[in-house]
Protein backbone atom coordinates (compact mmCIF):
# COMPACT_ATOMS: atom_id res chain seq x y z
CA UNK A 1 0.00 0.00 0.00
CA UNK A 2 1.45 3.26 -1.23
CA UNK A 3 2.26 6.23 1.25
CA UNK A 4 3.16 9.85 0.21
CA UNK A 5 4.61 11.69 2.68
CA UNK A 6 5.35 15.58 2.30
CA UNK A 7 8.37 17.40 4.24
CA UNK A 8 9.86 13.50 3.93
CA UNK A 9 13.46 14.69 5.19
CA UNK A 10 12.30 16.84 7.60
CA UNK A 11 12.83 15.88 11.53
CA UNK A 12 8.41 14.46 11.88
CA UNK A 13 9.00 13.37 8.31
CA UNK A 14 11.90 11.19 8.38
CA UNK A 15 11.00 9.62 11.71
CA UNK A 16 8.20 8.78 10.06
CA UNK A 17 9.14 7.64 6.90
CA UNK A 18 11.35 4.96 8.69
CA UNK A 19 8.75 3.91 11.29
CA UNK A 20 6.71 2.95 8.31
CA UNK A 21 9.01 1.74 6.31
CA UNK A 22 9.62 -0.66 8.95
CA UNK A 23 5.55 -1.73 9.06
CA UNK A 24 5.94 -2.65 5.28
CA UNK A 25 4.30 0.25 3.43
CA UNK A 26 5.63 1.58 0.24
CA UNK A 27 6.44 4.97 0.53
CA UNK A 28 7.05 8.24 -1.97
CA UNK A 29 8.76 11.17 -0.36
CA UNK A 30 8.94 14.49 -1.13
CA UNK A 31 11.33 17.60 0.25
CA UNK A 32 12.57 20.62 -1.42
CA UNK A 33 15.50 20.36 1.35
CA UNK A 34 14.80 24.01 2.38
CA UNK A 35 15.31 23.33 6.02
CA UNK A 36 19.12 23.12 7.16
CA UNK A 37 19.71 19.85 8.37
CA UNK A 38 17.56 17.52 5.36
CA UNK A 39 20.59 16.73 3.69
CA UNK A 40 21.98 14.86 6.66
CA UNK A 41 18.47 13.58 7.21
CA UNK A 42 18.61 12.08 3.83
CA UNK A 43 21.72 10.43 4.21
CA UNK A 44 20.16 8.96 7.06
CA UNK A 45 16.70 8.25 4.77
CA UNK A 46 19.26 6.56 2.37
CA UNK A 47 20.98 4.20 5.02
CA UNK A 48 18.17 3.40 6.70
CA UNK A 49 15.29 2.56 3.78
CA UNK A 50 17.48 1.52 0.98
CA UNK A 51 15.54 1.88 -2.17
CA UNK A 52 13.17 5.02 -0.64
CA UNK A 53 11.37 6.62 -3.56
CA UNK A 54 12.79 10.33 -2.70
CA UNK A 55 11.77 13.40 -4.91
CA UNK A 56 13.37 16.82 -4.33
CA UNK A 57 10.53 19.23 -4.94
CA UNK A 58 8.84 22.42 -4.04
CA UNK A 59 5.42 22.10 -2.14
CA UNK A 60 3.45 23.72 -5.39
CA UNK A 61 4.90 20.13 -7.70
CA UNK A 62 3.33 17.70 -4.91
CA UNK A 63 -0.65 17.65 -6.30
CA UNK A 64 0.77 16.61 -9.19
CA UNK A 65 2.69 13.79 -8.20
CA UNK A 66 -0.17 12.70 -6.03
CA UNK A 67 -2.65 12.44 -9.09
CA UNK A 68 0.30 10.56 -10.80
CA UNK A 69 1.36 7.87 -7.49
CA UNK A 70 -2.54 7.98 -6.72
CA UNK A 71 -1.30 6.87 -2.75
CA UNK A 72 -3.58 5.30 -0.22
CA UNK A 73 -2.38 8.12 2.29
CA UNK A 74 -0.53 11.55 2.53
CA UNK A 75 0.89 12.53 5.40
CA UNK A 76 1.54 16.12 5.24
CA UNK A 77 4.45 17.44 6.81
CA UNK A 78 6.20 20.36 4.63
CA UNK A 79 5.63 23.58 5.45
CA UNK A 80 6.88 26.99 6.49
CA UNK A 81 8.01 25.94 10.31
CA UNK A 82 8.77 29.01 11.94
CA UNK A 83 6.16 31.83 13.59
CA UNK A 84 9.12 34.36 13.32
CA UNK A 85 9.59 33.66 9.31
CA UNK A 86 5.73 34.20 9.18
CA UNK A 87 5.89 37.86 10.56
CA UNK A 88 8.56 38.67 8.21
CA UNK A 89 7.45 37.07 4.72
CA UNK A 90 3.57 36.51 6.10
CA UNK A 91 2.57 36.03 1.89
CA UNK A 92 5.24 33.15 1.23
CA UNK A 93 4.29 31.34 4.81
CA UNK A 94 0.47 32.10 2.96
CA UNK A 95 1.62 30.47 -0.04
CA UNK A 96 3.46 27.18 1.57
CA UNK A 97 1.12 26.50 4.67
CA UNK A 98 -2.34 27.84 3.63
CA UNK A 99 -2.43 27.25 -0.64
CA UNK A 100 0.11 24.42 -1.15
CA UNK A 101 -2.02 22.62 1.39
CA UNK A 102 -5.52 23.52 -0.34
CA UNK A 103 -4.51 22.15 -3.72
CA UNK A 104 -2.43 18.80 -1.72
CA UNK A 105 -5.70 18.08 0.01
CA UNK A 106 -7.69 18.83 -2.72
CA UNK A 107 -5.84 16.17 -4.92
CA UNK A 108 -5.68 13.75 -2.51
CA UNK A 109 -9.48 14.09 -1.70
CA UNK A 110 -9.61 13.23 -5.87
CA UNK A 111 -7.42 10.38 -6.07
CA UNK A 112 -9.57 8.93 -3.25
CA UNK A 113 -6.06 9.34 -0.47
CA UNK A 114 -6.59 9.77 3.00
CA UNK A 115 -4.54 12.87 4.60
CA UNK A 116 -3.28 13.26 7.91
CA UNK A 117 -1.81 16.86 8.74
CA UNK A 118 0.20 18.33 11.27
CA UNK A 119 -1.36 21.37 12.62
CA UNK A 120 -0.31 23.45 15.59
CA UNK A 121 -1.17 25.03 19.03
CA UNK A 122 -0.44 28.19 17.63
CA UNK A 123 -4.11 27.78 15.90
CA UNK A 124 -5.64 28.89 19.46
CA UNK A 125 -3.41 31.96 19.21
CA UNK A 126 -3.44 34.50 22.55
CA UNK A 127 -7.09 32.52 23.76
CA UNK A 128 -4.64 30.38 25.72
CA UNK A 129 -3.17 33.55 27.67
CA UNK A 130 -7.02 34.44 28.58
CA UNK A 131 -6.73 31.25 30.81
CA UNK A 132 -5.77 32.22 34.65
CA UNK A 133 -2.16 31.47 35.40
CA UNK A 134 -0.31 30.89 38.28
CA UNK A 135 3.68 32.16 38.40
CA UNK A 136 6.17 30.06 39.83
CA UNK A 137 9.73 29.79 40.35
CA UNK A 138 10.45 28.35 37.24
CA UNK A 139 7.38 28.21 35.48
CA UNK A 140 3.87 29.41 34.91
CA UNK A 141 0.94 26.98 35.46
CA UNK A 142 -2.81 27.03 34.18
CA UNK A 143 -4.88 27.99 37.10
CA UNK A 144 -8.61 27.33 37.20
CA UNK A 145 -10.14 24.08 35.67
CA UNK A 146 -7.79 23.91 33.00
CA UNK A 147 -4.49 23.28 35.65
CA UNK A 148 -2.95 19.74 35.08
CA UNK A 149 -5.94 19.49 32.31
CA UNK A 150 -4.46 21.92 29.69
CA UNK A 151 -6.20 22.90 26.71
CA UNK A 152 -8.93 20.46 24.68
CA UNK A 153 -9.77 20.71 21.03
CA UNK A 154 -13.73 22.43 22.07
CA UNK A 155 -11.10 25.88 22.79
CA UNK A 156 -12.05 28.78 20.50
CA UNK A 157 -9.63 28.86 17.41
CA UNK A 158 -11.42 32.82 17.15
CA UNK A 159 -8.16 34.53 18.63
CA UNK A 160 -7.78 38.41 18.38
CA UNK A 161 -3.96 37.69 17.42
CA UNK A 162 -2.98 34.37 15.90
CA UNK A 163 0.52 35.25 14.37
CA UNK A 164 0.52 34.78 10.24
CA UNK A 165 1.90 31.21 11.11
CA UNK A 166 -1.29 30.46 13.59
CA UNK A 167 -3.50 31.55 10.73
CA UNK A 168 -1.76 29.79 7.76
CA UNK A 169 -1.71 26.65 9.60
CA UNK A 170 -4.88 27.20 10.65
CA UNK A 171 -6.58 27.73 7.32
CA UNK A 172 -4.51 24.37 5.90
CA UNK A 173 -5.89 22.33 8.70
CA UNK A 174 -9.50 23.34 7.67
CA UNK A 175 -9.17 22.46 4.31
CA UNK A 176 -7.66 19.39 4.78
CA UNK A 177 -10.67 18.44 7.29
CA UNK A 178 -12.87 20.11 4.58
CA UNK A 179 -11.42 17.35 2.34
CA UNK A 180 -11.55 14.45 4.35
CA UNK A 181 -8.36 14.25 6.38
CA UNK A 182 -7.40 14.33 9.86
CA UNK A 183 -5.77 17.44 11.66
CA UNK A 184 -3.44 16.77 14.72
CA UNK A 185 -2.72 20.22 16.59
CA UNK A 186 0.47 19.71 17.84
CA UNK A 187 2.91 21.01 20.42
CA UNK A 188 6.12 20.56 20.93
CA UNK A 189 7.67 17.24 19.01
CA UNK A 190 10.93 16.23 19.66
CA UNK A 191 13.51 14.07 19.14
CA UNK A 192 16.63 12.65 16.83
CA UNK A 193 16.54 14.12 13.28
CA UNK A 194 15.76 17.52 14.48
CA UNK A 195 17.63 20.89 13.48
CA UNK A 196 16.23 23.74 15.92
CA UNK A 197 16.90 26.68 14.79
CA UNK A 198 16.19 29.81 17.11
CA UNK A 199 12.53 30.12 15.59
CA UNK A 200 11.48 26.76 15.43
CA UNK A 201 12.77 23.50 17.67
CA UNK A 202 13.68 25.00 20.75
CA UNK A 203 14.89 21.86 22.80
CA UNK A 204 16.88 20.73 19.77
CA UNK A 205 18.13 24.58 19.19
CA UNK A 206 19.11 24.80 22.99
CA UNK A 207 21.25 21.22 22.77
CA UNK A 208 22.86 22.58 19.64
CA UNK A 209 23.46 25.84 21.57
CA UNK A 210 25.18 24.03 24.17
CA UNK A 211 27.67 21.06 22.11
CA UNK A 212 28.29 24.07 19.84
CA UNK A 213 29.65 26.49 22.54
CA UNK A 214 27.00 28.96 21.30
CA UNK A 215 25.47 31.50 23.53
CA UNK A 216 21.56 30.59 24.59
CA UNK A 217 19.11 33.86 24.18
CA UNK A 218 15.42 33.46 25.96
CA UNK A 219 12.53 35.67 24.87
CA UNK A 220 10.50 36.35 28.19
CA UNK A 221 11.19 35.15 31.36
CA UNK A 222 12.01 31.59 30.90
CA UNK A 223 8.78 30.73 32.62
CA UNK A 224 7.05 29.88 29.66
CA UNK A 225 5.54 25.67 29.82
CA UNK A 226 5.42 23.63 26.70
CA UNK A 227 4.37 19.82 26.81
CA UNK A 228 6.84 17.91 24.88
CA UNK A 229 6.16 14.88 22.76
CA UNK A 230 8.72 12.22 21.95
CA UNK A 231 8.85 11.76 18.44
CA UNK A 232 8.98 7.70 18.65
CA UNK A 233 5.68 8.46 20.31
CA UNK A 234 4.60 11.19 17.75
CA UNK A 235 5.03 7.97 14.79
CA UNK A 236 2.99 5.83 16.92
CA UNK A 237 0.06 7.87 16.58
CA UNK A 238 0.17 9.06 13.46
CA UNK A 239 0.77 5.31 12.24
CA UNK A 240 -2.58 4.36 14.54
CA UNK A 241 -4.19 7.22 12.81
CA UNK A 242 -3.44 6.16 9.33
CA UNK A 243 -4.28 1.95 10.06
CA UNK A 244 -7.35 3.33 11.46
CA UNK A 245 -8.37 5.86 8.40
CA UNK A 246 -7.25 3.06 5.60
CA UNK A 247 -9.38 -0.32 8.04
CA UNK A 248 -11.89 2.77 8.19
CA UNK A 249 -12.72 0.86 11.78
CA UNK A 250 -13.89 4.09 13.14
CA UNK A 251 -15.57 7.02 10.52
CA UNK A 252 -12.58 9.91 11.88
CA UNK A 253 -12.78 11.72 8.40
CA UNK A 254 -12.86 15.60 9.39
CA UNK A 255 -11.70 14.83 13.04
CA UNK A 256 -9.07 16.92 14.83
CA UNK A 257 -6.98 16.22 17.36
CA UNK A 258 -4.84 17.91 20.29
CA UNK A 259 -1.33 15.89 20.08
CA UNK A 260 1.45 16.26 23.06
CA UNK A 261 3.07 15.28 25.85
CA UNK A 262 0.27 16.63 27.84
CA UNK A 263 0.72 17.82 31.52
CA UNK A 264 2.75 15.12 32.79
CA UNK A 265 5.60 15.93 30.16
CA UNK A 266 5.69 19.64 30.75
CA UNK A 267 9.15 21.69 31.16
CA UNK A 268 9.81 25.18 31.03
CA UNK A 269 12.82 26.70 29.28
CA UNK A 270 14.65 27.61 32.37
CA UNK A 271 14.06 23.72 33.58
CA UNK A 272 15.99 23.11 30.51
CA UNK A 273 18.63 25.10 30.39
CA UNK A 274 19.30 23.95 33.99
CA UNK A 275 19.45 20.66 33.30
CA UNK A 276 21.36 20.95 30.61
CA UNK A 277 23.84 23.30 32.44
CA UNK A 278 23.03 26.43 29.98
CA UNK A 279 23.11 29.58 30.88
CA UNK A 280 20.93 32.16 28.81
CA UNK A 281 20.37 35.89 28.56
CA UNK A 282 17.64 37.14 28.30
CA UNK A 283 15.14 39.27 25.87
CA UNK A 284 12.36 40.55 24.99
CA UNK A 285 8.80 38.20 24.47
CA UNK A 286 7.80 37.83 21.53
CA UNK A 287 4.40 38.71 19.77
CA UNK A 288 1.66 36.55 20.84
CA UNK A 289 3.75 33.82 22.70
CA UNK A 290 2.12 31.75 24.88
CA UNK A 291 3.19 31.38 28.43
CA UNK A 292 1.85 28.17 29.26
CA UNK A 293 0.24 25.70 26.69
CA UNK A 294 -0.13 21.69 27.46
CA UNK A 295 -2.32 19.82 25.85
CA UNK A 296 -6.02 17.64 27.04
CA UNK A 297 -4.93 14.91 24.86
CA UNK A 298 -7.71 12.71 26.17
CA UNK A 299 -9.47 12.74 23.00
CA UNK A 300 -6.63 11.01 20.48
CA UNK A 301 -5.97 8.41 23.61
CA UNK A 302 -9.59 7.42 23.64
CA UNK A 303 -9.65 7.60 19.97
CA UNK A 304 -6.93 5.62 19.09
CA UNK A 305 -5.52 4.01 22.38
CA UNK A 306 -2.40 5.08 22.55
CA UNK A 307 -0.60 7.48 24.80
CA UNK A 308 2.74 8.71 25.18
CA UNK A 309 5.10 6.20 26.44
CA UNK A 310 8.70 7.96 26.50
CA UNK A 311 9.86 8.89 29.51
CA UNK A 312 11.04 12.60 29.37
CA UNK A 313 13.99 12.75 31.07
CA UNK A 314 15.27 9.52 28.73
CA UNK A 315 13.67 11.37 25.68
CA UNK A 316 15.55 14.66 26.99
CA UNK A 317 18.69 13.02 27.29
CA UNK A 318 18.48 11.01 24.19
CA UNK A 319 18.35 14.17 22.54
CA UNK A 320 21.21 15.87 23.74
CA UNK A 321 23.37 12.81 23.20
CA UNK A 322 21.94 12.70 19.44
CA UNK A 323 22.74 16.47 18.93
CA UNK A 324 26.22 16.22 20.42
CA UNK A 325 27.05 13.06 17.76
CA UNK A 326 25.19 15.45 15.28
CA UNK A 327 28.08 18.21 16.02
CA UNK A 328 30.58 16.15 16.30
CA UNK A 329 30.17 14.18 13.45
CA UNK A 330 31.01 11.17 15.55
CA UNK A 331 29.62 7.52 15.98
CA UNK A 332 27.43 7.19 19.23
CA UNK A 333 25.87 4.55 20.74
CA UNK A 334 22.49 5.38 22.01
CA UNK A 335 21.53 2.82 23.91
CA UNK A 336 22.80 -0.55 24.92
CA UNK A 337 21.86 -3.76 26.19
CA UNK A 338 18.99 -5.60 24.16
CA UNK A 339 19.56 -2.95 21.68
CA UNK A 340 22.43 -1.08 20.14
CA UNK A 341 21.86 2.16 18.28
CA UNK A 342 24.89 3.56 16.07
CA UNK A 343 23.93 6.58 14.69
CA UNK A 344 26.28 9.18 12.52
CA UNK A 345 28.68 6.92 11.51
CA UNK A 346 30.84 8.24 8.77
CA UNK A 347 31.03 5.72 5.73
CA UNK A 348 27.66 4.76 4.78
CA UNK A 349 29.05 2.50 2.03
CA UNK A 350 30.44 -0.05 5.13
CA UNK A 351 27.15 -0.22 6.90
CA UNK A 352 25.75 -3.42 5.62
CA UNK A 353 29.02 -4.82 6.42
CA UNK A 354 29.18 -4.29 9.76
CA UNK A 355 25.46 -5.61 9.87
CA UNK A 356 26.26 -8.80 8.20
CA UNK A 357 29.44 -9.22 10.65
CA UNK A 358 27.27 -8.04 13.37
CA UNK A 359 24.57 -10.32 12.97
CA UNK A 360 27.11 -13.50 11.86
CA UNK A 361 28.93 -12.75 15.29
CA UNK A 362 25.74 -12.80 17.37
CA UNK A 363 24.77 -16.32 15.87
CA UNK A 364 27.99 -17.69 16.29
CA UNK A 365 27.35 -16.71 20.05
CA UNK A 366 24.49 -18.62 20.22
CA UNK A 367 22.33 -15.49 21.71
CA UNK A 368 19.23 -13.46 20.51
CA UNK A 369 20.67 -10.81 18.21
CA UNK A 370 20.01 -7.55 19.75
CA UNK A 371 18.52 -5.11 17.23
CA UNK A 372 20.95 -2.93 15.41
CA UNK A 373 20.16 0.39 14.07
CA UNK A 374 23.00 2.62 12.44
CA UNK A 375 22.54 5.66 9.92
CA UNK A 376 25.44 4.90 8.17
CA UNK A 377 29.21 2.65 8.45
CA UNK A 378 32.06 3.70 10.09
CA UNK A 379 35.82 2.88 9.19
CA UNK A 380 35.39 -0.10 11.92
CA UNK A 381 39.05 -0.09 12.92
CA UNK A 382 37.96 -0.74 16.85
CA UNK A 383 39.41 -2.99 19.73
CA UNK A 384 37.66 -4.46 22.70
CA UNK A 385 39.36 -4.69 25.51
CA UNK A 386 38.46 -6.04 29.27
CA UNK A 387 38.40 -3.35 31.61
CA UNK A 388 40.19 -4.34 35.27
CA UNK A 389 36.63 -4.97 36.71
CA UNK A 390 35.62 -7.09 34.33
CA UNK A 391 33.81 -4.50 31.40
CA UNK A 392 34.07 -4.78 28.09
CA UNK A 393 34.91 -1.79 26.04
CA UNK A 394 34.43 -1.55 22.21
CA UNK A 395 36.36 1.59 20.81
CA UNK A 396 35.18 3.20 17.77
CA UNK A 397 37.35 5.81 15.88
CA UNK A 398 36.54 9.65 15.78
CA UNK A 399 34.57 10.43 19.40
CA UNK A 400 35.20 10.34 23.18
CA UNK A 401 33.55 7.83 25.19
CA UNK A 402 29.85 7.40 24.68
CA UNK A 403 28.11 4.63 26.74
CA UNK A 404 28.41 3.86 30.32
CA UNK A 405 26.59 0.82 31.83
CA UNK A 406 26.92 -2.72 31.62
CA UNK A 407 28.79 -1.93 28.74
CA UNK A 408 30.82 0.60 28.29
CA UNK A 409 31.66 1.54 24.34
CA UNK A 410 35.14 3.92 24.16
CA UNK A 411 35.66 6.07 20.69
CA UNK A 412 39.30 6.95 20.16
CA UNK A 413 40.34 9.42 17.49
CA UNK A 414 42.65 6.97 15.39
CA UNK A 415 41.51 9.12 12.33
CA UNK A 416 40.70 8.34 9.02
CA UNK A 417 41.16 5.58 6.75
CA UNK A 418 43.76 2.15 8.60
CA UNK A 419 41.92 -0.87 9.12
CA UNK A 420 38.71 -2.02 8.44
CA UNK A 421 36.21 -4.89 9.40
CA UNK A 422 38.53 -7.30 9.74
CA UNK A 423 39.81 -5.49 13.00
CA UNK A 424 36.25 -5.06 14.06
CA UNK A 425 34.86 -8.60 13.55
CA UNK A 426 38.17 -8.99 16.27
CA UNK A 427 36.09 -6.67 18.97
CA UNK A 428 32.56 -7.66 17.62
CA UNK A 429 33.61 -10.98 18.70
CA UNK A 430 35.10 -10.54 22.00
CA UNK A 431 31.97 -8.24 22.68
CA UNK A 432 29.64 -11.05 21.18
CA UNK A 433 31.53 -13.73 23.26
CA UNK A 434 31.20 -11.66 26.79
CA UNK A 435 27.90 -10.73 26.35
CA UNK A 436 27.04 -14.30 25.96
CA UNK A 437 28.39 -15.48 29.39
CA UNK A 438 27.09 -13.08 31.16
N1 LIG B 1 8.25 20.21 15.42
C1 LIG B 1 7.28 20.68 16.15
O1 LIG B 1 7.43 20.79 17.37
C2 LIG B 1 5.97 21.08 15.51
C3 LIG B 1 4.97 21.63 16.33
C4 LIG B 1 3.75 21.94 15.76
C5 LIG B 1 3.52 21.69 14.44
N2 LIG B 1 4.51 21.18 13.67
C6 LIG B 1 4.22 20.91 12.26
O2 LIG B 1 4.67 19.60 11.96
C7 LIG B 1 5.18 19.55 10.63
C8 LIG B 1 6.56 18.94 10.62
O3 LIG B 1 7.41 19.74 11.44
P1 LIG B 1 8.95 19.43 11.58
O4 LIG B 1 9.35 19.79 12.93
O5 LIG B 1 9.25 18.10 11.06
O6 LIG B 1 9.53 20.55 10.61
P2 LIG B 1 10.72 20.45 9.56
O7 LIG B 1 11.05 21.84 9.16
O8 LIG B 1 11.81 19.60 10.10
O9 LIG B 1 10.03 19.69 8.35
C9 LIG B 1 9.32 20.35 7.34
C10 LIG B 1 9.91 19.95 6.00
O10 LIG B 1 9.21 20.63 4.98
C11 LIG B 1 10.14 20.99 3.98
N3 LIG B 1 9.63 22.15 3.27
C12 LIG B 1 9.52 23.42 3.74
N4 LIG B 1 9.06 24.23 2.79
C13 LIG B 1 8.85 23.45 1.69
C14 LIG B 1 8.39 23.72 0.38
N5 LIG B 1 8.06 24.95 -0.01
N6 LIG B 1 8.31 22.68 -0.50
C15 LIG B 1 8.65 21.41 -0.10
N7 LIG B 1 9.11 21.11 1.10
C16 LIG B 1 9.21 22.12 2.00
C17 LIG B 1 11.43 21.32 4.72
O11 LIG B 1 12.58 21.16 3.89
C18 LIG B 1 11.39 20.34 5.86
O12 LIG B 1 12.15 19.18 5.58
C19 LIG B 1 5.06 20.96 10.07
O13 LIG B 1 3.88 21.01 9.32
C20 LIG B 1 4.95 21.84 11.31
O14 LIG B 1 4.20 23.01 11.03
C21 LIG B 1 5.72 20.87 14.18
Amino acid sequence: MKILITGGAGFVGTNMVVALHKEGFDLVAIDSLSRHGTEKNLDYLKAQVPNLDFRRSEIEDIPSIIYRERPALVYHFAAQVAVTSSLASPLRDFKINAEASFHIARAAADVGAEIIYTSTNKVFGDNVNKFPIEEFETRYDFGGDRNQRGVDEGVSIDANHHTPYGVSKLVGELYVREFGGIANRCSCMYGPNQFGIVDQGWLSHIAFNKHMGRPTVIYGNGKQVRDILHVNDVTNLFIRQAKTLLGKSKDIRGEVYNVGGGFENTISLLELCKMWGVEPTFEGWRPADQKVFYCDISKAKEVFGWEPRVDMQDGINELFEWTRSSVNGSPKVLKANNELEVRNLIDPSLESNFQAVYEKLSRQANRKSPRLVTTAGTHFEASAETAQDGRSFIQLPHSNRIYEGDWGYQTNSMGEGGQRIGQYSKALDEWATHTTKS
